[in-house]
């Protein structure tokens, strides 16, 4: 690659929509799980590589909301896949310092995922590496909605004043908290929404779109992405000349 990634200049959050799993399967004559499993070993791959060069936040799409739609073999097959995943990597995610986090709804999964993403979040809660944050079950209507939710319930207990409700204090209640906003949003497979993800955390980040399936997502790709985002220019509402 000619161009090269500028470290003084590194999204501290970058957030990633993994899709085209069961298309990439489908190409290969390869059932969808095929192809989620292969998903699981590209996400190890950029984990390791976000780690490396020095990002402090990876979130990742892994299960939305409405993925419970999704026919039952399908979701019970993820849910496996899952709960495998973290078994097996656990160990080394916690070697290598990643601290992990779940942003969802994840009442709703099965109660053996529930307690294995516990234990793992349990486990790693004094890393200091990369935050490892994963958005399962989640969607970001479901997320304000809870987070509104909250709120009406503090009110009502005398915590908070209708005035202390501002931009910052409603992301303290968003699952979210804690997290800086992404600054790059990468989505694969060639398609051009965001699917619920990071709703109101993703109002400035940058969009990056490629068409490469996620097993085929590649370090390089994640590079080019990376570079794409330190081309543009982040003016959040002002104009060029302030930015000098
Ligand atoms: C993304 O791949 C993974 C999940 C949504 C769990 P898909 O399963 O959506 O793959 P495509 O979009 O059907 O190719
Ligand atoms: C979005 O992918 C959610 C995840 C990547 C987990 P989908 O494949 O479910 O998204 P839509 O429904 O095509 O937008
Ligand atoms: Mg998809």
């Amino acid at each position: 690659m000619k161009e090269k990634i500028n470290i003084e200049k590194l999204p501290k959050h970058v957030a990633i929509i993994m899709d085209g799993n069961g298309r990439w399967a489908k190409a290969k004559g390869q059932n969808r799980l095929f192809g989620h499993s292969a998903g699981v070993e590209t996400l190890k791959n950029i984990l390791r590589c976000a780690g490396n060069i020095g990002i402090k936040y990876l979130t990742v799409y892994a299960f939305s909301t409405e993925n419970w739609n999704r026919p039952q073999d399908e979701v019970s097959g993820l849910m496996t896949i899952l709960l495998d995943a973290i078994k097996s990597e656990i160990e080394e995610i916690h070697k290598s310092d990643v601290r992990i986090n779940v942003i969802g709804d994840i009442q709703k999964l099965p109660q053996n995922v529930q307690s294995r993403i516990n234990d793992a979040i349990e486990l790693t809660k004094n890393n200091k590496g990369i935050t490892f944050n994963i958005a399962l079950s989640y969607g970001g209507r479901w997320d304000i909605v809870n987070a509104v939710m909250d709120i009406a319930e503090d009110y009502k207990q005398d915590k908070i004043n209708k005035t202390d409700i501002t931009e910052n204090l409603f992301s303290t209640y968003l699952s979210t908290k804690n997290i800086p906003d992404p600054e790059l949003i990468i989505r694969t497979s060639g398609e051009l929404r965001l699917s619920g993800f990071l709703l109101y955390e993703s109002v400035y980040s940058e969009l990056y779109f490629t068409d490469v399936y996620w097993p085929d997502f590649s370090e390089e790709d994640f590079y080019k992405a990376i570079i794409d985002y330190q081309n543009r220019e982040r003016r959040l509402g002002k104009i060029s000349e302030q930015l000098k």
